[in-house]
């Protein structure tokens, strides 16, 4: 297997994942409409690898873009990122949400099939499991009921997925759930670079960091954990994106459909991350107590073993190097990929 379709591959995981992908010699052909990035992380990329990205700037929604990117440059393999990813704007807007995630799914998986590339690997998220019946949680739990638009797309997905492997086993789909993805590339070139203000506690940390903001709010401290604050599994964006290169192997053995969580499966509250940060940077996020925020759990973490036992892939970063490189991208980009 030689060349990859990434779409959303101008985007924060899309775009680590890349750099992975040229380093491990995969050809790269990327698909984005640029809605929430911007080209200059390519550029990153390009610098990074000392190799070029084919870039086409299709929205996934656009059939006849899709099918001239794959008639010029055929593939063996589509990484599916492209997707709207924020929660609370997907509670206002649901039909853009369904619109965009599930309906351009849908055209993506017939272009690929019409081209005959029936392998793919999808973003999908711990959120599926809603809230989880077990923790550390494994691929064997039973998906949950989902508190927004967002994480339904993700399950729905999911679903459609499966139904048509089952119904065509041409098909080889790995369903990747991720777990919370913070960290940035660190060379500090690349990084995640949110609009507005972050829906995400990482982001919202640096820029409170960086003097953008004045305090982080910590949204509720009677949850049942050590500390109070919600548990998450962290993981370093570059582990997720060598996540995706070991994930190809399975589609090199005709897995069929597999799927797998990508965790560390170490949780973390909200304090323990803010002491890691100023710890590892020596910097000072100053935070006040919230009230809890509408659909937060408790608690979530992985058992990440089934992709080590099948993927040979492990997480290697820490917690510190999480925070770390966070700092390193935030502090050397104030403005993400905006200053350029
Ligand atoms: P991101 O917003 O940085 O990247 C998504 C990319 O998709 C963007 O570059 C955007 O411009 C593009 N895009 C959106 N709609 C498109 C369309 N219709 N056509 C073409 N391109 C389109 O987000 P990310 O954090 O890199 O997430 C990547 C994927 O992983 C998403 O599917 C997301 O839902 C999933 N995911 C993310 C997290 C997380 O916490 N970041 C967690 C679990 C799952
Ligand atoms: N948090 C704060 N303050 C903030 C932001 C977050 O206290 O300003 C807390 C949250 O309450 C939660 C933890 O920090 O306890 C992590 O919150 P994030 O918003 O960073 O992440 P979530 O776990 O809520 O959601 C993430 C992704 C979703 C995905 C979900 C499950 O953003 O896309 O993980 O995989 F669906």
């Amino acid at each position: 297997m030689r060349r990859i379709l990434v779409t959303g591959g101008a985007g924060y995981i899309g775009s680590h994942t890349i750099v992975e992908l040229q380093q491990a010699g995969y050809e790269v052909v990327v698909i984005d409409n640029l809605d929430n990035s911007s080209k200059v992380s390519l550029e990153r990329v390009e610098k990074i690898t000392g190799r070029r990205v084919a870039f086409y700037q299709v929205d996934i929604r656009d059939r006849e873009g899709l099918s001239k990117a794959l008639t010029e440059h055929p593939c063996d393999a589509c990484i599916h990122f492209a997707g709207l990813k924020a929660v609370g704007e997907s509670v206002e807007k649901p039909w853009e949400y369904y619109e965009n995630n599930i309906g351009g799914t849908l055209t993506l998986l017939d272009v690929l099939r019409k081209h005959n590339c029936k392998n793919i690997i999808f973003s999908s998220s711990a959120t599926v499991y809603g809230d989880p019946v077990e923790i550390p949680i494994t691929e064997q739990c039973p998906k949950g009921q989902c508190t927004n638009p967002y994480g339904w797309t993700k399950s729905m997905l999911e679903q459609i997925m499966m139904d048509m492997q089952k119904a065509d086993p041409e098909w080889n789909i790995v369903l990747l759930r991720y777990f919370n993805p913070i960290g940035a590339h660190p060379s500090g070139t690349m990084g995640e670079d949110p609009n507005g203000i972050p829906n995400n506690l990482m982001p919202y940390i640096t820029q409170v960091a960086i003097g953008k903001r004045k305090e982080l709010g910590v949204f509720g401290n009677d949850y049942d954990t050590p500390d109070g604050t919600g548990v998450r599994d962290y993981i370093h964006v570059v582990d997720l994106a060598r996540g995706h290169v070991c994930a190809l192997k399975a589609i090199d053995r005709k897995c069929g459909l597999a799927i797998y969580n990508l965790g560390t499966g170490h949780g973390y509250s909200v304090l323990d991350v803010v002491k890691a940060f100023e710890k590892a940077n020596g910097v000072k996020v100053p935070y006040s107590i919230k009230p809890r925020r509408a659909g937060d759990i408790a608690t979530c973490y992985s058992d990440p073993s089934k992709a080590e036992r099948e993927l040979g892939w492990k997480a290697i970063y820490g917690i510190e190097e999480m925070c770390r490189d966070s700092w390193h991208w935030q502090s050397q980009n104030p403005n993400g990929y905006k200053d350029n």
